[in-house]
């Protein structure tokens, strides 16, 4: 069966991209085969993570411009550079990159109308068709965009995993709670499973080089998360430190490849087993 994980926020920079990369790489190095796509079509930033220039984009499958093995390709070696080790070589990484040209953000912003949404939403669902039929990928996983809009909504849609990472602030608590309520309510309904990811939780950014143990007891992140599932019945997921060394590094880069005992490298992996160990 192949999981299909969304991974959105109700406020922007709350981690969604550096999580969803990293953990399509962990899961590789597990030797799974994984899709990647980067459905925050109004702010693409997988092409940079992976430093390249794809021909062929979503957009292109979207229009009918490219089937699927034009628009999702092999990425595998990107995530090798400098001779880094894949821990196994049944692994593979397939990304569908978003085009972040003007002239194809603006074709998302203009388009309107119930049967432009419905066009969109069945091709959505070809797409991830052909990803499970085509590429035989074991775990799809999709970057939004932040907040309630179309693009966010019908990514969602085709997910059976919603991850909500959201950091500890009022407006982000109260904007998942709204979200939670309003938007994920019916995507849980048809069977999709719903956890809250604290990220870049304060506190730990000295020693960054250990994995601390007490993090799961802080106090105001188990009242914080145990309200939102009272409230909502969301599941939460162990919270992830904010480390300086990743949150102030000029790019982007894999820190489970560059450094697989990085403690945010050790979490992540920790989190991903509690998310496929819930039936
Ligand atoms: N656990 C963490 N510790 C430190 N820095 C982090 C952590 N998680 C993410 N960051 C940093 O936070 C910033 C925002 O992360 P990212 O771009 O992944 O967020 P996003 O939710 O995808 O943002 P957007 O909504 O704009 O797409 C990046 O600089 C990233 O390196
Ligand atoms: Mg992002």
């Amino acid at each position: 069966m192949t999981h299909c994980i969304a991974i959105h926020s109700y406020k922007g920079g709350t981690g969604k991209t550096t999580i969803a990369a990293n953990a399509a790489a962990l899961l590789v190095q597990m030797g799974k085969k994984v899709a990647i796509l980067d459905l925050d079509v109004y702010a693409p930033s997988l092409h940079n993570y992976f430093k390249t220039n794809p021909k062929k984009w979503i957009n292109d499958f979207l229009d009918n411009n490219a089937d699927i093995h034009e628009s999702i390709i092999d990425t595998t070696p990107l995530l090798f550079p400098q001779g880094q080790e894949q821990t196994n070589s049944k692994g593979r990484l397939y990304t569908g990159f978003s085009n972040p040209s003007r002239d194809a953000i603006f074709k998302f912003e203009m388009g309107n109308g119930t049967d432009y949404w419905k066009k969109q939403f069945r091709k959505l669902v070809f797409l991830r068709e052909q990803i499970i039929t085509k590429l035989d990928a074991d775990y799809i996983i999709i970057d939004t965009s932040p907040g309630i809009r179309h693009w966010s909504i019908n990514a969602l849609s085709i997910a059976d995993k919603l991850i909500l990472t959201m950091k500890m602030d009022d407006l982000d608590i109260e904007g998942t709670k709204k979200l939670l309520f309003e938007i994920y309510t019916t995507f849980v309904r048809f069977g999709a499973i719903s956890y809250i990811l604290l990220n870049r939780v304060s506190g730990y950014c000295i020693p960054c080089n250990t994995i601390q143990s007490n993090i799961v007891e802080n106090q105001d992140h188990k009242k914080v998360l145990e309200e939102l599932h009272a409230a909502t019945g969301a599941n939460s997921l162990s919270p992830l430190p904010c480390y300086c060394d990743i949150q102030f590094s000029p790019r982007e880069f894999l820190t489970v490849i560059n450094n697989p005992n990085h403690p945010f490298s050790l979490r992540l992996k920790n989190i991903i087993n509690e998310m496929t160990n819930t039936t």
